[in-house]
């Protein structure tokens, strides 16, 4: 019984076999999932693939490539989404510097937009950062609004701890499992137990042995594994206290099946 708190099963790449996907990774152990959307039209697949399967839920935002185009009634549609149960987080929004030639100013203005709309709603968020920590850590600490998640953490294990003391849950993904990944290797170590999530990131970040192929649910696994290894504690603790975070962090209590 696993929880990968963030995927893009909506993805162009699952348009071949999308529900044939859903369905084997919830016969093969996906209790819960967040597909998390990038921008208006997969938030709103998103919220689509929420409606249509128990055990999926969804979050909407815009991610900060997108960002710098948010306009109000953007805005207004992603609220009007969040009327739906089943839209449990805002998300993923955030900065990510990556690209030389990108709008800062306008990812930080879209960032900034979307802490206060989750503050608005009283929902949790979901943070992408990039190549941005200082600029991510500062946002949202002045926004003084906390209920985050930092999502495929790829910061050090300083930081790992700042965004800890404010308050974040840190998610890693299946970067956690390559070998010279030291850095994420050693802010996993730092995390607290109660403060971690695991995730996928599918159709992206295919963990070992399978980099570079379409991602995978199912392997969320192989991030608890490479965790439970870095913590010293079985693959079947740390399911359940992921399972547990997870779903304090989305406040999700009910027992979902497939439909
Ligand atoms: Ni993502």
């Amino acid at each position: 019984m696993l929880f990968d708190t963030h995927a893009h099963l909506d993805d162009e790449k699952y348009d071949v076999d999308r529900d044939e996907v859903i369905k084997n990774i919830y016969d093969e152990g996906i209790s819960l999932l967040v597909n998390v959307g990038s921008d208006m039209e997969s938030s709103e697949k998103a919220l689509e693939l929420a409606k249509k399967y128990s055990f999926i839920y969804a979050a909407v935002g815009v991610h900060p490539y997108s960002a710098p185009h948010l306009t109000e009634e953007d805005i207004c549609y992603l609220k009007e989404m969040t009327k739906d149960k089943k839209v449990v987080a805002i998300g993923e929004i955030g900065l990510d510097y990556h690209f030389e030639d990108t709008d800062r100013i306008g990812q930080k203005k879209g960032f900034i937009r979307q802490i206060e709309l989750a503050r608005e709603l009283d929902l949790p968020y979901i943070v992408h950062d990039r190549d941005s920590h200082q600029d991510c850590y500062d946002i949202i600490k002045n926004s003084g609004y906390l209920r985050g998640v930092m999502h495929c953490f790829s910061g050090s294990s300083e930081f790992a701890k700042q965004m800890v003391d404010l308050g974040f849950y840190i998610s890693f993904a299946g970067t956690v499992t390559f070998k010279n990944a030291k850095k994420v290797h050693e802010a996993a170590k730092t995390v607290p137990l109660e403060r971690l999530l695991i995730e996928t990131d599918s159709p992206y970040l295919a963990p070992e042995p399978y980099r570079g192929k379409r991602n995978n649910p199912l392997n969320v696994i192989k991030t608890l594994e490479a965790i439970a290894d870095i913590k010293g504690i079985s693959i079947e603790k740390l399911a359940r206290i992921t399972m547990e975070n997870g779903k304090t962090f989305f406040g999700i209590n009910q027992k979902a099946g497939l439909l």
